[in-house]
């Protein structure tokens, strides 16, 4: 796609504009105009009384025309950044809707976090009910999102109320990217076949170096650790007697009984056993996931998911029944194949057996996921019509059968352009998704793909981020993790000891 600004706007904001509607499109240099090349143009400027935008957007011989006034004074609380996004974002959606007769749900709301907008909101106009028009009126997110992107920022500000002071928390992600098997939509890096699997015990030998190092790089901050997440792929691949030691090692670190929350998200039945359960629940761990994704045995068999619907009943009766406080099932919506009627039939099936969490998520295209890669098209996967009346479903559901949102995030190229939502019986939310989604607190990552993210405060108001990434895949992380833990001296490396002290110096 072809994309021209003028004015002060971040670039990569109006790229995720166009995608609005034109799922999947790449923005690169040497596009040049043509048969089926979208082409974008947005103006910006500054005025006296705040921003204009105009924008057009151009397929083939049709085009879409916006314009927008965004007057500052309007709303004295907002930053003259958010003005300017607002006033570029108008003038592309009414472009954008007179090219295709299409209306976003979130509105110009495109990026990973709508309820942190709807946060700020709360505070800056004085109240969920004005944030929620402003949202509606102002953003042009619909009225159903808008109260959904409130509800959530209103639980989560309940939560972090009933929380001590975050000042001094941390929490811990660990990760397993070993899956038995890979799903069709999946692009998790996940590591299947015998020969990857290979790498089970070596990586294990050398996570266990990183995590003695990390909670000692913790414990020399002097910060306490509220939730660790064991995270995957899928961490249950493990064997019992691979888990037993990986919690055995993570347990000698923590102590004291200040963790609020331990997850292990085991994902899929077809690895659960009745014994890694007694292990999980013998260890500490009080969250645990069991995700079915659908049930219909026809469609996991299309997605590629091995195990059937019985496995998933199976694992989650043994689940429920491992004295492990909270159990999550996470469905997908909108999955290619998947209808109305067969969702809804699965988010009954699930409410009916009353886990304390259910997260939905939108199906979303992975370029690296086997069903992308034999499909030619994206609109092909993601055109489903069924999707959005799949999510207002389990949102009306969930609620009446007494879960709350807590937490939403939105992933790009997902049917309908929708939203993943995790609820939760009240009091029974998963805390670490909240510290993670919100920025709350460090999140120190272990093991391959995981990202350490450090919050600090540069001493005068502004907020600091620094990420550390960890190699993706097990044989890079293999390769370099002792470089990463003690730093070379020949090549000038830092160890990740010394670079997160150094931004523990320098911030807070
Ligand atoms: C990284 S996976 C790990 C979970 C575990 N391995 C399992 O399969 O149950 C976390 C969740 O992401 C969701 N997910 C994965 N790929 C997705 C996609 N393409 N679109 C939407 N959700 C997806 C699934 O609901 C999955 O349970
Ligand atoms: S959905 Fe889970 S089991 Fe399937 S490939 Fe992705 S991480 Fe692995």
């Amino acid at each position: 796609m072809i994309l021209r600004t003028e004015g002060e706007i971040n670039p990569y904001y109006v790229q995720t504009l166009c995608m609005l509607f034109f799922p999947g499109a790449k923005f690169g240099q040497e596009e040049k105009p043509g048969p089926g090349v979208p082409e974008a143009d947005l103006h910006l400027r500054r005025t006296a009384e705040g921003f204009e935008a105009t924008a057009q957007l151009k397929l083939d011989h049709a085009t879409g025309r916006g314009s927008y006034l965004f007057r500052m004074a309007d709303f004295p609380a907002l930053t003259e950044e958010r003005g300017a996004k607002i006033a570029a974002g108008r003038a592309m959606l009414t472009a954008g809707k007179e090219l295709q007769g299409y209306q976003p749900p979130w509105g110009i709301l495109t990026g990973v976090r709508p309820s942190k907008v709807a946060s700020e909101l709360i505070v800056s106009e004085g109240g969920v009910n004005r944030a929620r028009r402003v949202l509606r009126d102002e953003y042009l997110v619909n009225t159903k999102k808008a109260a959904l992107a409130v509800s959530v920022a209103a639980t989560e500000m309940k939560i972090l109320r009933r929380l001590p002071p975050q000042e001094g928390l941390c929490s811990v992600y660990v990760s397993i990217p070993f899956c038995p098997s890979r799903c069709a939509y999946c692009s998790f890096v996940s590591n299947t076949t015998g020969r990857l699997l290979s790498l089970l015990d070596p990586y294990l030998e050398t996570l266990y170096l990183d995590i003695d190092n990390i909670f000692g790089v913790i414990r020399s901050l002097g910060l306490r650790v509220a939730t660790v997440y064991i995270g995957g792929g899928t961490p249950t691949v493990l064997s019992e007697e691979q888990l037993g030691r990986l919690l055995a090692r993570i347990g000698r670190h923590l102590g004291g009984g200040e963790l609020f929350e331990y997850t292990l998200e085991a994902g899929r039945p077809d690895t659960i056993t009745e014994e890694k359960l007694r292990i999980a629940r013998a260890s500490g761990i009080t969250r645990i996931s069991v995700n079915p994704q659908t049930l219909s045995d026809e469609l996991l068999a299309r997605i590629g998911r091995r195990h059937s619907v019985a496995d998933f009943y199976r694992a989650y009766e043994l689940a429920a029944s491992s004295g492990i406080a909270d159990v999550n099932v996470d469905l997908i919506a909108g999955l290619p194949g998947d209808s109305f009627r067969n969702f809804s039939d699965s988010v009954d099936a699930v409410l009916a057996l009353s886990p304390s969490n259910l997260t939905v998520h939108s199906f979303s295209v992975k370029n690296a996921a086997s069903i992308r890669q034999s499909t030619k098209d994206v609109a092909d996967l993601t055109s489903s019509a069924d999707a959005a009346k799949s999510v207002d479903y389990s949102q009306l559901k969930t609620k009446i059968a007494g879960y709350r949102p807590y937490y939403m995030y939105r992933q790009k190229n997902t049917v309908g352009n929708l939203e993943n939502v995790g609820y939760a019986r009240e009091g029974r939310e998963g805390l670490y998704n909240i510290f993670m989604m919100e920025e709350m607190h460090s999140i120190f990552g272990v093991g391959a793909g995981s990202v350490t993210k450090l919050l600090g405060h540069d001493g005068k108001g502004n907020r600091l981020i620094r990420r550390i990434f960890t190699p993706k895949y097990p044989y890079e992380y293999l390769k370099g993790a002792e470089k990463i833990r003690c730093g070379d001296r020949t090549e000038g490396q830092a160890s990740i000891a010394d670079e997160i002290g150094e931004f523990y110096r320098r911030n807070l």
